[in-house]
């Protein structure tokens, strides 16, 4: 039986191929619907480009809900200066024909977990709606057998502030609700996703495959890769969401340490940053398997069988 999934994202080049790698996995997951926040571009434009990677993927039968445009407690920031206005630069933009749900997502997530059971998880964005729907209504953590979130660093330090991680600094007080929710939570942040690393010759892999969802795909890592190297110096641009989708498909890719994370939502200085108690100095209670290695090589090779898929 495919696991019951919730992808909650704000695309986003790294988060629309989350979305394809889900979608092309129907073995494994069963996406009862995406759900869309305000993150790296304003909530018009992320629910538009969920709904366009459903049209390219073939799958306008998907349900795509718009959930808050602001974060729980602070003001929206965005990160148009990595994903360009469109928030998917790379790929040309088209109205889709994917309807936009009418019910607002923290309704949907609500909804969905009152009636069905052992439910995962995946937010890729800021934490928002996820947070607001467990503060509205916290017996339906009982429906949720998993999370699994793309957000925080330990080793790496910040990618927004020198501290903090884009996703959790942009939400922090979201990110705490959901990490000390007290269900199950894997965390994919940038000490692994700093590896998985798009170099041209795994973007020309995907490129190859020749298929629309292949196209968009090298289309939006190429656009990513001009970015992303200058800023780090390195032989391609990290693909973070992703990570989230592959951990359940083949979590052997990765390792992960159950351990205490608690978040910064204080400190003008280092807000959203992530305070990963990787050795156990403390006995704060172990809320979090955090990931910290990953096989790259063997991601690309998942990512490159499954976008292989549309082609069939
Ligand atoms: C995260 O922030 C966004 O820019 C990406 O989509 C990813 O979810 C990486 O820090
Ligand atoms: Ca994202």
């Amino acid at each position: 039986m495919p696991r019951k999934v919730i992808i909650d994202c704000d695309p986003g080049q790294d988060d629309a191929v989350a979305l394809f790698l889900a979608m092309a996995s129907p073995g494994e997951l069963d996406i009862l619907g995406v759900t869309t926040v305000a993150g790296n571009v304003p909530l018009a434009l992320t629910q538009r480009n969920a709904r366009m990677m459903c049209d390219i993927a073939g799958r306008r039968d998907m349900r795509v809900f718009a959930g808050c445009e602001r974060p729980l407690r602070r003001d929206p920031i965005t990160a148009e200066y990595i994903h360009g206005a469109t928030g998917i630069d790379g790929v040309d933009v088209f109205e889709p024909e994917t309807p936009l749900q009418e019910q607002h997502a923290v309704d949907f997530i609500v909804d969905t977990l009152r009636n069905e059971v052992s439910v995962t998880l995946i937010p890729t964005g800021p934490m928002t709606n996820f947070a607001a729907a467990i503060e509205r209504e916290p017996s339906i953590l009982e429906s949720v057998e998993q999370i699994v979130s793309m957000g925080g660093a330990m080793r790496e330090g910040g990618n927004r502030s020198p501290s903090a991680e884009f996703n959790i600094l942009a939400d922090p007080h979201a990110a705490e609700i959901v990490y000390d929710c007290g269900r199950p939570v894997t965390a994919m942040g940038l000490d692994v996703t700093h590896r998985v690393l798009s170099t041209r010759e795994r973007v020309a892999r995907i490129r190859e495959l020749g298929n629309d969802v292949a196209m968009a795909t090298a289309g939006m890592l190429s656009f990513f890769h001009r970015y992303d190297t200058k800023k780090y110096g390195s032989e391609g641009a990290p693909l973070h969401d992703p990570c989230t989708v592959a951990w359940l498909l083949e979590p052997g890719l990765f390792e992960t340490r159950r351990c205490n994370v608690s978040v910064e939502t204080e400190s003008e200085l280092t807000i959203g940053h992530t305070a990963v108690d990787f050795w156990h100095v403390t006995d704060r209670p172990h809320n979090v398997d955090w990931a910290y290695t990953v096989d790259a090589d063997g991601f690309y090779d998942l990512l490159v069988e499954r976008v292989a898929r549309f082609g069939d």
